[in-house]
């Protein structure tokens, strides 16, 4: 099943904005198979954003990455990755349609709320970078009903 990696970056942690974003999540039907507060450090951060390297607003990027902690997800589901890209909205928040998080949410183009991966290939990259394997789960949404009673 296609996966996509999900990152809630510092000021979308730092504006309370968690439990909404899950909701649009969970809301899609999406299906959460990890999830996890991090801090950041410099390395991981360059290594995450380590295609921008080298492009003016890399050291701002990296910057605010460490400001705070963020929240990464792992989700997964049919046409996760496209689907997912475009709940978030456009990088600039005066481009981002206004029913996007983005849209409703970021400050501007670098305080954007969220990161999600902008190809399958991006996603394995960047969930390689920020998870370990046994981090993320496999289960299916009707097994709890399958659970015996207490
Ligand atoms: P980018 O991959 O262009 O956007 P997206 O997050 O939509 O995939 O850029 C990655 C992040 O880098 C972006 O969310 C914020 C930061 N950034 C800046 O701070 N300034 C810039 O001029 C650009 C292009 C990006
Ligand atoms: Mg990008």
């Amino acid at each position: 099943m296609e996966r996509t990696l999900v990152l809630i970056k510092p000021d979308g942690v730092c504006k309370a904005l968690v439990g909404k974003v899950l909701q649009e999540i969970e809301g899609q039907g999406f299906k959460i198979v990890a999830l996890k507060m991090i801090r950041l450090e410099e390395k991981k951060a360059k290594e995450f954003y380590h295609p921008h390297k080298g492009k003016h607003f890399f050291p701002g990027l990296i910057k605010f990455m460490l400001a705070a902690p963020s929240i990464a997800l792992v989700v997964e589901g049919k046409g996760v990755v496209k689907k997912i890209r475009k709940i978030i909205g456009e990088r600039i928040p005066e481009e981002a349609a206004p029913e996007t998080i983005r849209g409703q949410y970021a400050s501007d183009g670098r305080r954007n709320i969220i990161h999600g991966s902008d190809s399958p290939i991006s996603a394995e990259r960047e969930i390689e970078c920020l998870f370990h394997p046994e981090e993320i789960y496999s289960y299916k949404k009707k097994d709890w009903l399958e659970s015996e009673p207490g």
